[in-house]
C-alpha cells in the first residue's frame, strides 16, 4: 500500500480519543493508524511513522498506574504532537512539570497567543478552543516556548521547533476548537511536509493493486451478506481479480423484502464475478421451527451459515483465499494488532471462523484499516448503489430476532410487508431531510428503523367486524454507534401514516404501537 510511505501514528492514551484523532488526520488526506500507549519506541520505530500524535486520556500523569510514553520516542527524529494528556506526558518525560489546577477547565475556553508559533500559524491572536482537564503543564521543558495561554492555564500550548515537538492542552480534534483543523493541518503539511494523498480514488487503486498482487492467478471465495462491508470487499475483489472471485450468497430467507433480489442483481449485472445464490430458506425454516429462545436462534443461524458456506467452498476447485469484511474498529476493539501488526498481540478474530477439519484458507481483509464511513466512501467510489452503501445496520440473524417467539412462514411474510412500509416511509423522510440539510446523518434523520412482530394478539374492529390479530411494533432510533440510542422523535403525521398503511395493507395486523424506550435500559432489537 502506497500509504505505507506516509503514516501518522496516533499513540492512544484512552480509546475514544485515538479514533477521533485518526479520523481527523484521514479527513485531511493523510493515512493514520492507532497504536497502544504500551508500545515501546522500538515498536513505534518499526511502524515507520512520518509523524506521531500523543492523544488525550483520562489519567493524571502522576497517578501510580498512569500510562507513560517511552522517552526514546522523542529521539526518533519524527515530529511529535501531543494533545491534553499528550502534552502533559511530553512535558514530564522531557523534564518539565505538571501541576494540579484547582478548578480545571471543561468546555470552551479563550486562548491568547504569545510569540511565534509554527503550530498556531495563520490562526488569530485570540480564539476559542475546547478544554477538558484538571492537571496542566506548570513548567515547560528546556528548549520549549509557551505559544498560548488562558486565564486558568498558563501553558495552553508549547513547542520546540528545534526538536520538532509540539503540544496543546486543548483538543484540536474536537469540532468546538475553532481552528482545530487549521492547527492539525499546520502540523501535517507545514511542519511534517506530508502530502494529502489519502483520497478515495488513490485508495481504490492501492487496494485493487494489493489484492491483485497477493492473489495473483489464484481463486478467492467470499460470503456476501447483503451488508455494506462484504459488498465493498466483493466490489474491490471484482475490480482486482474479476471471475477469480466466487461470491457465495447464503439466502436464509430472513433478509428484508426485496433484498435477496437486489444483492443478486448487483453482483450478477453490475460486477462480473462468479455468483452463487444458495437457496437455504427451507433448511433454515426447518431448523428454526419451534425455536423461541433468542440466543438459540442466533446460534442456529450462525452455525448453519458456515455449514452452507463451506458446502459450496468445498465443491470449488483451487480456492486458496477467503475474503472478509473485517473493518478497522473490529480490529481496534478486539485489541488485535495493537502495535501495528505485532503478531503476539493478535487475539485473532480469525479464530471465529469455524473451518471444518482439513479445510484452510488464507484470509484477505482489505477493509481492516478503514473506518465505517470510509468503507461507505469506497463503496461509492466503486459504484455500488446507495441502497447498499447507506444500508442501515441490520443484524446477521435477520428478521428471526424481530419475530418474538417461533418463526413461521406466515409471520415472516407479515413482518416483511410491515417492515417494507416502515422503510419506505422513513427512507422518504430521511431523504427529504438530506435534501434540505445536505447531511445524510443530520441530527434529525433516523439511524435505524424497523418493524417487530410480537407473539401476542389483540382485539380490534374493522368495518363492522371484530378482529383478533397481531400488532406490529415500530422501532426507530437515533444513535451513532449502537452502544447507546434514543427513540426517534418522529413527526406525528409520519407515525400516523405508517400506522394507517400497515393496518390497511398488511394482512393479519390490526394495531401498531411505537416503542419509546432508549438504550439503555432497553436494547435496540427486541431479541
Ligand atoms: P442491540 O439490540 O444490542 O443492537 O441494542 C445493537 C446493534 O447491533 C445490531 N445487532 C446485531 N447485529 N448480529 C448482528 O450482526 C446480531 O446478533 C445482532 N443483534 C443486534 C442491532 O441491529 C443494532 O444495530
Amino acid at each position: 500500500m502506497a500509504s505505507d510511505d506516509q503514516k501518522v501514528l496516533v499513540v492512544d492514551f484512552g480509546a475514544q480519543y485515538g479514533q477521533l484523532i485518526a479520523r481527523r488526520v484521514r479527513d485531511l488526506g493523510v493515512y493514520s493508524e492507532i497504536i497502544s500507549c504500551d508500545a515501546t519506541a522500538d515498536e513505534i520505530r518499526a511502524a515507520r511513522p512520518s509523524a506521531i500524535i500523543l492523544s488525550g486520556g483520562p489519567a493524571s500523569v502522576y497517578a501510580p498506574d498512569a500510562p507513560s510514553v517511552d522517552a526514546a520516542v522523542f529521539d526518533l527524529g519524527v515530529p511529535v504532537l501531543g494533545f491534553c494528556y499528550g502534552q502533559q506526558i511530553a512535558a514530564v518525560t522531557l523534564g518539565g512539570e505538571v501541576g494540579h489546577t484547582e478548578a480545571g477547565e471543561y468546555g470552551p475556553a479563550r486562548i491568547m497567543r504569545s510569540g511565534e508559533s509554527q503550530l498556531l500559524a495563520g490562526t488569530p491572536e485570540e480564539q476559542t478552543v475546547w478544554m477538558s482537564h484538571r492537571d496542566a503543564v506548570s513548567q515547560v521543558p528546556d528548549g520549549f516556548v509557551v505559544t498560548s495561554s488562558t486565564a486558568n492555564c498558563p501553558v495552553a500550548s508549547m513547542e520546540s521547533p528545534e526538536r520538532r515537538i509540539y503540544a496543546t492542552q486543548f483538543h484540536p480534534e474536537v469540532r468546538h476548537t475553532e481552528y482545530g483543523r487549521q492547527i492539525l493541518s499546520n502540523f501535517l503539511f507545514g511542519i511534517c511536509n506530508l502530502v494529502d494523498n489519502w483520497t478515495m480514488d488513490n485508495i481504490v487503486e492501492q487496494e485493487v493493486d494489493a489484492i491483485h498482487e497477493k492473489v495473483g492467478d489464484r481463486r478467492v471465495i467470499l460470503g456476501l451478506s447483503g451488508g455494506v462491508d462484504s459488498s465493498v470487499v466483493a466490489a474491490l475483489c471484482a475490480r482486482a481479480i474479476g471471475r477469480q472471485l466466487t461470491c457465495v450468497f447464503v439466502n436464509h430467507g430472513l433478509l428484508r423484502k426485496g433484498e435477496p433480489e437486489q444483492v443478486e442483481e448487483v453482483f450478477t449485472k453490475q460486477f462480473d464475478v462468479d455468483f452463487v445464490h444458495v437457496h437455504a430458506e427451507e433448511r433454515y425454516a426447518q431448523l428454526l421451527a419451534n425455536i423461541t429462545e433468542p440466543e438459540e436462534k442466533r446460534r442456529i443461524i450462525g452455525t448453519q451459515f458456515w455449514n452452507e458456506f463451506f458446502a459450496v467452498a468445498q465443491d470449488l476447485d483451487g480456492v486458496e483465499f477467503l475474503a472478509q469484511g473485517t473493518i478497522y474498529p473490529d480490529i481496534i476493539e478486539s485489541g488485535a494488532r495493537k502495535t501495528g501488526g505485532k503478531a503476539s498481540t493478535i487475539k485473532s478474530h480469525h479464530n471465529l471462523i469455524p473451518f471444518p477439519e482439513g479445510v484452510h484458507f488464507d484470509l484477505i481483509e482489505p477493509l481492516d484499516h478503514f473506518f465505517k464511513d470510509e468503507v461507505r466512501a469506497l463503496g461509492k467510489a466503486l459504484g455500488l448503489p446507495d441502497h447498499i452503501v447507506y444500508r442501515q445496520p441490520f443484524p446477521g440473524p435477520g428478521l428471526a430476532i424481530r419475530i418474538i417467539g417461533a418463526v413461521t412462514p406466515e409471520k415472516l411474510t407479515m413482518l416483511k410487508d410491515a417492515d417494507a412500509i416502515v422503510r419506505e416511509e422513513i427512507d422518504a423522510y430521511n431523504a427529504a431531510l438530506f435534501e434540505k440539510t445536505g447531511e445524510r446523518n443530520s441530527e434529525r434523520s433516523v439511524w435505524q428503523y424497523f418493524a417487530v412482530l410480537p407473539d401476542i394478539k389483540s382485539v380490534g374492529v374493522m368495518g363492522d367486524e371484530r378482529t383478533y390479530q397481531r400488532p406490529i411494533i415500530l422501532r426507530a432510533v437515533d444513535s451513532s454507534d449502537a452502544m447507546t440510542a434514543d427513540w426517534a422523535k418522529l413527526p406525528y403525521e409520519l407515525l400516523s401514516r405508517i400506522s394507517a398503511r400497515i393496518v390497511g395493507e398488511v394482512d393479519g395486523v390490526n394495531r401498531v404501537v411505537y416503542d419509546i424506550t432508549s438504550k439503555p435500559p432497553a436494547t435496540i432489537e427486541w431479541e
